[in-house]
């Protein structure tokens, strides 16, 4: 058992804070927003995730878990310090580090005697060098501390089974003490650890983000061709995903991806080549692949149906991906104000990202969590999250709903011929319509 402070209770420090203590140690997770900690302790999430709520009442209850907005407090009581506030893109696309080193701050100013200081937010490789001198010049007795980086690779909507069942564990520290308790810590969750320095580790979370975002930017090219040669790119996924030197996993062509890592991991990966001296072409061509299947998604449609204006359209999923109300870099949130500005009317169906995108979209479409009324009197329906609700749709149901019988699919849903023995016309990303 281990006493734990999480600083930043945002999708990864809850849910890991929440998963330390469902093994056994007692956790404190710490907030300077006073208003998230309240809801906290009344068990009101700040997000969606499948299971969170359960696992965090769960703790609360058994006295394993708790919130504060007294960073201090925690902080000084602890044997282990997380890091886990946000590291959000700035305009030139470097992660902005301002809440890291406010916490490096916070933790040099209450360091009795020795701690651990893991950072698990994703930062740029370097970071943990700028944390260990803040938290150096801050303390003012010359307590001893270490400096790991134990970056997080979980899911939103699957964030709990990730947690749970790690498939690896990635520690970088130059202290085998630190790395001994980190280890230990990890031991309910997985039993591949990766022993790296902090550098390595640091670069392995965006090295392993910037990868998987590879793969969909290359299937995504290759569906483009796929669009152009007449061939499918799902039979494409297929048949290069069974060699096992590539996987199936990350072969899903559409409309991209969304989200509030990829995005800002490429972007921020690209920005450390730069840094470093180095021309970084490949990851270049995978956010500009990515960019630009919004617009193909968008001129499918134009091409589909000649003139946009007037025109009445349902978008399914404002989510960027199912299971999580996280609309952040979000397909619906780029597409909707474009068939806004085309002239057409928009209903946006979600089942519970509605509140989060109206913040960015306001009145820009009419809102429902119902997929049928959504549908209703529209002219084509178009498919951005494979959310279940879409994916199980009563087609002919659909079909009698609809003005017209057009869909373009940005997820590759439903297949080809049962769509046109259904009557439909069926657009989709990277197979012949
Ligand atoms: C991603 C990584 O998968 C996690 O390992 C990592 O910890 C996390 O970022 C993070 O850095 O915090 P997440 O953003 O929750 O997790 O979502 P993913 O399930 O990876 O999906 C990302 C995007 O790629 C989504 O927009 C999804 O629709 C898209 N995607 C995924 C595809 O377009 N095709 C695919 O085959 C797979």
């Amino acid at each position: 058992m281990k006493k734990i402070a999480v600083i930043g209770t945002g999708y990864v420090g809850l849910v890991s804070g929440a998963c330390f203590a469902e093994a056994g140690n007692r956790v404190t997770c710490c907030d300077i927003d006073e208003k998230k900690i309240a809801n906290l302790w009344n068990g009101i999430m700040p997000i969606y995730e499948p299971g969170l709520k359960e696992l965090v009442q769960q703790n609360v209850e058994k006295g394993t878990l708790y919130f504060t907005s007294h960073t201090e407090e925690a902080i000084r009581e602890a044997e282990v310090i997380f890091i886990a506030v946000g590291t959000p893109m700035s305009a030139t696309g470097e992660a902005d580090l301002t809440y890291i080193k406010q916490a490096a701050g916070t933790i040099g100013d209450n360091l009795t005697g020795y701690k651990v200081i893991v950072t698990k937010s994703t930062v740029p490789v370097g970071t943990g060098k700028t944390v260990e001198s803040i938290v150096r010049e801050r303390s003012r007795d010359n307590q001893a501390f270490d400096i790991v980086s134990n970056p997080e690779f979980l899911r939103e909507g699957a964030a709990i089974k990730d947690s749970m069942n790690m498939e690896r564990a990635v520690i970088g520290t130059a202290s085998e003490k630190a790395f001994q308790i980190i280890a230990d810590l990890h031991k309910p969750f997985t039993s591949t650890i990766v022993k790296a320095t902090v550098e390595s580790a640091e670069l392995i979370k965006y090295a392993a983000n910037a990868f998987l975002a590879t793969k969909i930017s290359f299937i995504n090219d290759i569906a483009n061709i796929c669009d152009r040669v007449g061939a499918d790119v799902t039979k494409v996924a297929e048949g290069i995903g069974l060699d096992s030197r590539i996987g199936n996993k990350f072969l899903q062509a559409g409309i991209g991806f969304g989200g509030s890592c990829f995005p800002k991991d490429t972007a921020a990966l690209l920005h450390i080549a730069e840094s470093s001296g180095y021309d970084f072409n490949l990851i270049k061509a995978v956010i500009e692949t990515n960019e630009g299947q919004r617009a193909r998604l968008v001129s499918k449609l134009e091409t589909a149906l000649g003139s946009m204006k007037g025109k009445t359209f349902s978008v399914l999923g404002l989510a960027f991906k199912p299971n999580t109300n996280d609309t952040r870099y979000s397909p619906a949130l780029d597409i909707i104000p474009q068939l806004r500005d085309m002239g057409a009317m928009v209903k946006a169906f979600d089942p519970i990202a509605i509140g989060e995108a109206k913040k960015q979209l306001g009145n820009q479409c009419i809102y429902s969590d119902n997929v049928y009324e959504t549908v209703k009197n529209t002219d084509a329906c178009v498919i951005l999250t494979d959310w279940q609700e879409v994916k199980q749709l009563d087609l002919m149901k659909v079909k009698r709903l609809m003005n017209n019988p057009l869909i373009v699919d940005g997820r590759n849903l439903f297949d080809l011929e049962q769509m046109d023995q259904l009557g439909f016309t069926y657009i989709s990303m990277g197979r012949p319509a």
